[in-house]
């Protein structure tokens, strides 16, 4: 499945009843009221792109340079680490200006969040794997725009790249000079852009988009809603359980979101400032536009095939399984994710009893407790070893679409 050509792509959505998906989003009422410039308006984020960035990496593709600015991205790594040299004049202006935390981010938060990815590492490698990276493949904008971007053809290299923006945002120092996740920020907020000057240039991707541009902040948002928000809630229902989870560090949690938030340039009138208020945003703008494409049947297949590189201990239907049960039979149903009832009847009676057993709720080992740690251990392996410094896959702005 992996090269689907555009027409084989729409035979395909056309014989599962999938062409027509409805993905508009309806008119923005989320007020401002509950963001974190706090104040009553209601401006679209559908139509809110990137004044700052999208014209500067607009000239810069046309011009010819961003190869040679891959190129100079290469030594720069850490926060602290100087701009490169060498790089356009007007990017160096522009980095100066962006390459500073918001005048609200608080570094006591950032560092509590710091804190409490560690101690949930298991969890959140779980839950933005499985969770949040398989949902994304039903948020139909992101699935269409990520199959059709150069990216989409190589999703082993685009999955490493992801995992490096989550090692980096999870990194203790993720946010100190010794850390690298701003510096990822950047390059991410910059792939974006060229992204939004890229896509529109793709017949395939005009056929199926409802949008003149890709990646608007509503759209980033409903990304972090598929992160952030799903993986709080997913914690905060664990709880019954055993997981413990402080109201402090559920604050810091949503703090570290909403700075990641505002460097891939998404204005703080639409950034939440409670798990409230982004619950709320998620409600309306992330649920009603959850749907199957063909483009992300076949995105979420590569993915899930991609973790059989590691061996997890477990059977295919199995890991499937566990994507069902963590996002819902409907969404499994969408993704045509095959049934494995045996697996899931395992899951269902193990997963409780290993998060309790793990969390000193129940003194007994659970027997399927090896079952499930090396599952959760090989997703981690998985995550961290592409995260490692041998092996730390640059993120690199794009300079086409998708080939062929
Ligand atoms: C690229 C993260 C939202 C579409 C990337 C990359 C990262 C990233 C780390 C660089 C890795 C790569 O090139 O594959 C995020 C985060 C988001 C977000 C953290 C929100 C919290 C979105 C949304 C869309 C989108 C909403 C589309 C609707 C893309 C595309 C690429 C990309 C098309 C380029 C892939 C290529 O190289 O061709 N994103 N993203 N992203 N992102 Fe996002």
């Amino acid at each position: 499945m992996e090269n689907l050509s555009r027409r084989s792509v729409l035979t395909l959505g056309a014989a599962l009843g999938l062409v027509a998906v409805a993905d508009t989003p309806k008119a923005w009422a989320w007020s401002s009221s509950g963001s974190i410039a706090g104040t009553d308006t209601v401006t679209d984020p559908w139509d809110v792109w990137d004044d700052d960035t999208d014209p500067l990496v607009a000239s810069l593709l046309d011009a010819g340079q961003i190869p040679a600015v891959n190129t100079a991205f290469a030594s720069w790594i850490r926060n602290g680490d100087a701009l490169p040299a060498g790089l356009p004049p007007a990017l160096t202006t522009y980095l100066r200006r962006v390459n500073t935390l918001p005048s609200w981010a608080d570094q006591a938060k950032l560092d509590r969040a710091a804190q409490f990815n560690k101690r949930m590492s298991m969890y959140l490698f779980l839950l933005y794997g499985l969770g949040s990276g398989i949902m994304s493949t039903v948020i139909p904008r992101e699935a269409r725009n990520v199959y059709w971007s150069e990216g989409g053809a190589d999703m082993k290299s685009r999955a490493a790249k992801t995992f490096t923006y989550g090692y980096d945002l999870s990194a203790p120092d993720a946010f100190k000079a010794t850390g690298s996740f701003v510096v990822t920020s950047h390059k991410t907020r910059l792939t974006h852009a060229a992204v939004r000057h890229l896509l529109p240039q793709s017949a395939p991707w005009r056929g199926v988009t409802d949008h003149p541009i890709p990646i608007s902040n509503g759209d980033i948002l409903i990304t972090f809603h598929s992160l952030g928000t799903y993986v709080h809630r997913k914690l905060l229902d664990w709880r019954r359980w055993g997981l413990r989870m402080s109201a402090a560090e559920e604050e810091a949690y949503l703090h570290m979101w909403q700075v990641a938030l505002h460097l891939l340039g998404v204005r703080d009138e639409f950034i939440p400032n409670s798990w409230a208020a982004a619950e709320e945003q998620s409600r309306y703008a992330l649920n009603p536009l959850l749907a199957p494409t063909p483009e992300g049947i076949d995105l979420a297949d590569i993915l899930l095939n991609l973790t059989s590189s590691v061996d997890l201990g477990v059977t295919r239907g199995f890991q499937r399984e566990f994507a069902r049960y963590v996002l819902t039979d409907r969404i499994g149903d969408w993704l045509r994710l095959p049934r494995d009832y045996i697996s899931r009847g395992v899951i269902e009676a193990g997963w409780p009893t290993y998060v309790m057993f793990r969390e000193g709720l129940s003194p007994l080992m659970p027997e399927t407790f090896g079952l499930f740690d090396r599952f959760i251990r090989g997703l981690a392996m998985l995550f961290l070893n592409n995260g490692s410094s041998a092996s730390h896959t640059p993120i690199t702005i794009p300079v086409m679409n998708r080939p062929g």
